[in-house]
């Protein structure tokens, strides 16, 4: 059985066109690929980053899986549930202890039987480090590592997947970026389509990561991505990763009233606070079609 029916997965992602008042004075087709209604678990930029990783495992009869996040990480969450429904044991390295305060992503994966091991933040830092990963290695010899977020070369084939599936062109290709690889994955996808390379990528900054963030995703890309026009917009991350103020609390309220999508303040709120804010203030030039993409993440909001 193909791994997309054994994890219920639904793609293609619908692709959808709001009406709003602000768009509309400024001439702004708006658009949301809602990853967000892939799966309501494996939802959104997740099962897109870990699809390769996940059939790479299955050929090659993966029986254990490590991978890293903090207590309340998206990846961590659909990954592990991922695993469960596969029957691969998966090892959840938390950054920070939470045994005696378990978040809900943690309760579910100890539902879901994950073998959860807390970390220090000092020790968590070293998560992409050679000599921490080899440590790793030497311990599990037999299991997958894969990193954080899922952010890694083999992630981008299943995020670029988001591009081929599109029906229209687009100006703009807006994202929120946080560890790479899905912003990396639509470039990938831009530069391999034979019809549309004239569009923008504009990653929103979730956390505060001016160079850093365009080193994450410039990591993940090579000479063939030279053409592709991308940058990150670093203005919307409201002091820092998972904080917002009453200002971003409100908006997605009214956003979720006016067009019944559900967003969240991490993820999905910074990047339509943005999209909002870059209309208004004229950032796109009238007549522009401007999509979004909704990478879910609710499960985080709980
Ligand atoms: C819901 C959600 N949206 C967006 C992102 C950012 O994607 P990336 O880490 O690939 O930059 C993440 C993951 O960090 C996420 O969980």
């Amino acid at each position: 059985m193909s791994l997309v029916k054994q994890l219920f997965m639904q793609p293609p992602s619908p692709e959808q066109t709001i009406t709003s008042s602000w768009a509309n004075l400024h001439n702004i087709q708006i658009s949301i690929k809602r990853d967000d209604l892939l799966h309501p678990i494996i939802s959104g930029n997740k099962w897109r980053k870990l699809k390769y990783a996940l059939l790479e495992a299955s050929e090659n009869d993966v029986k254990h899986i490590i991978s890293f996040g903090g207590g309340y990480s998206n990846h961590l969450h659909a990954l592990g549930y991922c695993c469960r429904q596969l029957g691969i044991r998966f090892s959840a390295i938390v950054r920070g202890d939470y045994s005696q305060n378990l978040s809900p992503m943690l309760q579910d994966l100890l539902n879901w039987e994950t073998d959860v091991q807390y970390v220090d933040r000092k020790t968590y830092q070293q998560r992409a480090e050679p000599q921490y990963l080899e440590i790793l290695t030497t311990q599990y010899p037999e299991a997958l590592l894969i990193p954080e977020g899922g952010s890694q070369q083999l992630a981008l084939r299943g995020v670029a997947e988001i591009i081929q599936e599109l029906t229209q062109q687009y100006d703009y290709i807006l994202a929120p970026v946080a560890s790479g690889g899905t912003l990396a994955g639509l470039i990938d996808g831009l530069a391999q389509s034979e019809i549309d390379t004239s569009s923008q990528i504009l990653g929103i900054a979730v956390l505060k990561g001016h160079g850093y963030l365009e080193q994450l995703v410039g990591a993940l890309l090579s000479d063939r991505h030279h053409r592709v026009d991308w940058k990150i917009n670093h203005e919307y991350q409201f002091g820092g990763y998972a904080k917002y103020n009453n200002e971003l609390s409100k908006f997605c309220a009214e956003f979720e009233q006016q067009n019944h999508i559900t967003i969240e303040p991490v993820y999905s709120g910074k990047l339509f606070y943005a999209l909002y804010q870059l209309t208004i203030s004229g950032h796109f030039p009238s007549g522009s079609r401007v999509l979004a993409l909704h990478t879910g993440g609710l499960q985080g909001a709980r």
